[in-house]
């Protein structure tokens, strides 16, 4: 299999608004090609109840863009006006937006794909869950020809007057809309993602490797590590007074009993954590290797040539304004309080890691629950 050419399709699929080539019409039989390419994914039951309306008639086209701008075009557009000139992820994304809310009708096909039937509130996915790995196909199936789109949903509040427009049946549940044109040059980038193996456990919630290991358990030599996450209502600024406070976990972990700065904060910056584990107690010299107020504070253990473990806290804007709060720790490179006891058993390497990354995930999990207590609390360092 050409995987080369595959993987470059599966990498460089973006949301294509501004780049869509109004001018240069669409064959019917590309998308139908496409769709052909499509309806080989999976669909619950082996039902082949996908249905997709294309849209290519201009006053058919001017009214779903209407309808577009009404449920949400409209308010894309003043957010991008209100973002102009602030820079960032954000601003661009809104001017991506607006654009294609402008020029909805212009886009040569509007493509629709439903499904036969209607959510019955099980609680089960139901529906969505047969459509959308086919529409991404289509997607796929698009950028491999030079074509592009753009998955929007913003406007299904409003799918009855879809509905009406187009005649489709009561018993039909819309799904998504890709507005398809050929793009101007095809040369996409992959987008800012997180490495992989920063969001895939491997068996056990939150569990990490930084390589891939040697056998289903891992042993210092992968580099496993611990990742906890939590929502916290209250924005990054909030969320940092607590993070950036060394002593606001020792209130929550059953380890770490609090911290000393040794330098003004900030990064090369060291302090002095205490801990203690049962009769044992004792002190390491940290390193804070990122400062960034309000984003990013993480920092290694002992020798800073090799760290018996990395932490980090990152703090991750969402888009309702609250804070996503990543706390993680990578074991090693560097000697720990763990290289002891797997010098006396080395047969046991992978229980000693297993139980100190379930300890540390405990740990962890009560100091991010914390962090967020006191975060979305009135007066959020006490
Ligand atoms: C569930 C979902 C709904 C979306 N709805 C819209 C939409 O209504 N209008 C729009 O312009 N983009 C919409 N998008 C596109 C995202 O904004 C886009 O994927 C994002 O900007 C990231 O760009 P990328 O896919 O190129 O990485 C939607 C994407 C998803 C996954």
């Amino acid at each position: 299999m050409a995987i080369a050419g595959i993987d470059d399709v599966l990498r460089t699929t973006r949301a294509v608004r501004r780049r869509l080539d109004l001018d240069r019409p669409v064959p019917h039989e590309v998308i139908l090609e496409c769709v052909e390419l499509a309806e080989q994914a999976p669909t619950g039951g082996n039902q082949p109840s996908r249905r997709w309306l294309v849209v290519t008639d201009a006053d058919l086209k001017r009214s779903i863009a209407d309808i577009y701008r009404r449920a949400a075009g409209d308010s894309m557009i003043a957010a991008a006006d209100a973002l102009a000139g602030t820079g960032g992820d954000r601003e661009r994304t809104m001017a991506s937006a607006a654009h294609l809310a402008r020029h909805l009708q212009d886009v040569p096909a509007l493509v629709i794909v439903v499904i036969h039937g209607l959510h019955d509130g099980s609680g089960r996915p139901g529906l969505f869950d047969s459509v959308i790995q086919s529409a991404w196909s289509f997607c796929l199936a698009l950028r491999a020809r030079g074509l592009g789109t753009t998955w929007t949903t913003a406007w299904l509040s409003h799918q009855d007057e879809v509905a009406e427009l187009l005649g489709v049946p009561d018993g039909v549940t819309q799904v998504v809309m890709l507005p398809v044109a050929y793009t101007v040059g095809d040369d996409f980038r992959p987008a800012p993602r997180r490495p992989a193996r920063q969001i895939t456990w491997l068996n056990g919630w939150g569990l990490t490797v930084e390589r891939a290991p040697a056998s289903t358990r891992p042993v210092m030599a992968d580099g496993p590590g611990v990742t906890v996450e939590a929502d916290i209502d209250a924005p990054p600024e909030r969320v940092w007074l607590v993070v950036a406070d060394l002593d606001a976990p020792a209130s929550f972990s059953r380890e770490f009993l609090g911290a000393e700065w040794l330098d003004e904060p900030g990064p090369g910056a060291r302090f002095v954590g205490r801990n203690r584990l049962g009769e044992r107690e004792w002190e390491a010299e940290c390193r804070v290797v990122e400062w960034a107020p309000g984003r990013r504070f993480s920092w290694h253990v002992g020798d800073p040539a090799a760290p018996g473990a990395r932490w980090s806290f990152e703090l991750e804007p969402l888009v309702s304004g609250a804070t996503r709060l990543r706390f993680s720790v990578g074991l090693g490179p560097g000697p720990s309080g763990l290289t002891a006891a797997i010098k006396a058993d080395p047969g046991a390497e992978a229980d000693i890691v297993a139980r100190r990354c379930t300890w540390h995930r405990r740990n962890m999990t009560a100091t991010v629950e914390g962090i967020k207590s006191l975060a979305e609390s009135p007066s959020p360092t006490g």
